[in-house]
């Protein structure tokens, strides 16, 4: 099936590239043009392991092609994938501003019967407003449905999340074209599971707002444990080992990031709300989140004072293995340590070129041991493995204090107090 992607982020990219992977062919399109340059020399506009590779292979045996040309996208391919960004305005509400342009060009090109699917994250009802802005703007009446196939890939795992999802859900009113969707899929070995448009719409903000529920609450017993004295890596090994709550997503720390788990938790109550009910537990969740960097900061300025002090900040990007800063705690960390008038020297593995761009009154080291010489507190807010493997001896050595905060329970107090650091973590 010829298939086109509109939009080539995170999702759009790893999505045509893993699609021209499995033998069909793909465009594609993206407004930015200059990332479509640099995508036709090789050049990716992110880091995602195994992207590049995959990507090259298949552009030069001809299975993978980019384009600006939305008239192209849609002209030549039988299904279109939507997977535009949906940021949230500033009261949450998602800003639909790409999805809609992106309907009305399809209406305005489309040439033929076409299946358009949305990948991009989008509240409940949105697939029909696609619809209804995709038939205003036709100038060629042709049949065309609209389904939902929501995206469930995490940054830094994207391309073999892809590859083998959990499940597969496709939500759409037309069993016709749901079926023309599920043939896509044929060669994955996964569940695909068929569902109401809105539905697949209300699923990808369910999942999402159940794991960052999930986060929220391990935090909030990680702060029972600090006053109980007991120990929160014990205590979500306890309960992870009962399969119903399963040990995944019970890592507590500093509390979660990224271009998703805050917006779509606030997209989802906006949503809620919009049709009149008060989704409280959320309320809730996204409270505790909120107040995880602030928590964690005032545990530092209890232990010493950060004025004037060098402080060195391990992990720039939201989690490890991506250089995606959007929402990443340490970058909110680093705000609170640069009004205490502190020097703070920074490292990550591949965020630092993003960082540079809006981050400006640090320094930026080359390599971790650089960046904790001489400092006399250590923070690790990203646990990359460069940091989890990293000498500690050599650390503690180069620094010139002894103060370990660890955002993410990285290390073993027991062994961090050996080597000789002051080591503070979470809810232990
Ligand atoms: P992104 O910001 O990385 O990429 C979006 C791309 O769309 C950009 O390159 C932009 O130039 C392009 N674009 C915007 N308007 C366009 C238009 N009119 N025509 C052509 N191109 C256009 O976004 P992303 O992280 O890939 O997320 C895309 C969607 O997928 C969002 O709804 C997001 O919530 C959802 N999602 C993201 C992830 C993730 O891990 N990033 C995972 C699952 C779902
Ligand atoms: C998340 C979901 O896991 C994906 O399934 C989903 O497709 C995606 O959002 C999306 O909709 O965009 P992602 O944001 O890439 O993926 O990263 P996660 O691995 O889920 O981590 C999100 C945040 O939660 C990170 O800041 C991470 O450090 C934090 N986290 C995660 C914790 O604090 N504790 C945990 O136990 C797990």
């Amino acid at each position: 099936m010829k298939i086109s992607v509109i939009g080539t982020g995170y999702v759009g990219l790893v999505t045509g590239v893993v699609f021209a992977q499995l033998g069909h062919t793909v465009i594609c399109m993206d407004k930015n043009r200059e990332k479509i340059d640099n995508l036709k020399r090789g050049i990716m506009p992110i880091y995602e392991p195994g992207l590049k590779e995959m990507a090259v292979k298949n552009h030069d045996e001809g299975r993978l092609f980019y384009t600006w040309d939305i008239k192209e996208a849609v002209t030549k391919s039988d299904l279109i994938m939507i997977a535009v960004d949906t940021m949230p305005k500033e009261n949450w509400q998602t800003n639909l501003g790409s999805v809609k342009a992106v309907a009305k060009d399809i209406g305005i090109w489309m040439n033929g019967y076409k299946v358009i699917v949305n990948k991009s994250t989008v509240p409940v009802g949105t697939g029909n407003l696609v619809e209804r802005i995709i038939r205003q703007n036709q100038k060629k009446k042709c049949g065309f449905d609209v389904v939902s196939n929501p995206e469930f890939l995490r940054e830094g795992q994207a391309i073999n999340d892809t590859l083998h999802p959990d499940r597969v859900i496709i939500g759409a009113e037309n069993t016709a074209a749901a079926m023309k969707v599920v043939e896509i899929y044929q060669d994955m070995n996964t569940v695909v599971k068929v569902t109401k448009l809105k539905s697949a719409e209300l699923i990808k903000y369910a999942s999402n707002a159940f794991l960052a529920t999930k986060i929220s609450f391990i935090n909030s017993l990680a702060d029972l444990a600090e006053l109980t004295e007991s120990d929160i890596e014990e205590i979500a090994e306890g309960i992870g080992l009962d399969k119903r709550i399963g040990r995944q997503f019970l890592n507590a720390g500093i509390g979660y990031g990224g271009s998703c788990f805050p917006k779509d938790v606030g997209s989802l109550i906006y949503t809620a709300k919009e049709f009149g009910y008060d989704f409280s537990i959320l309320r809730e969740v996204k409270r505790v989140n909120e107040a995880r960097i602030e928590r964690f900061f005032a545990k530092m300025k209890k232990t010493v004072k950060l004025k004037k002090k060098r402080i060195a900040v391990l992990g720039l990007s939201f989690k490890p293995d991506t250089d995606d800063l959007r929402e990443s705690p340490s970058l909110k960390l680093i705000k609170f340590l640069l009004k205490e008038d502190s020097e703070v020297i920074v490292y990550d593995p591949v965020a630092m070129d993003n960082a540079k761009a809006s981050l400006k009154r640090v320094k930026y080291a080359k390599n971790a041991y650089e960046c904790v010489k001489g400092a006399d507190i250590t923070v690790l807010v990203t646990e990359w493995n460069e940091f989890r493997n990293a000498d500690l001896k050599k650390i503690k050595k180069l620094m010139k204090g002894d103060l370990f905060f660890d955002g993410r329970n990285a290390f073993e107090p027991h062994i961090m107090k050996k080597l000789g650091f002051r080591y503070f973590s979470v809810g232990r």
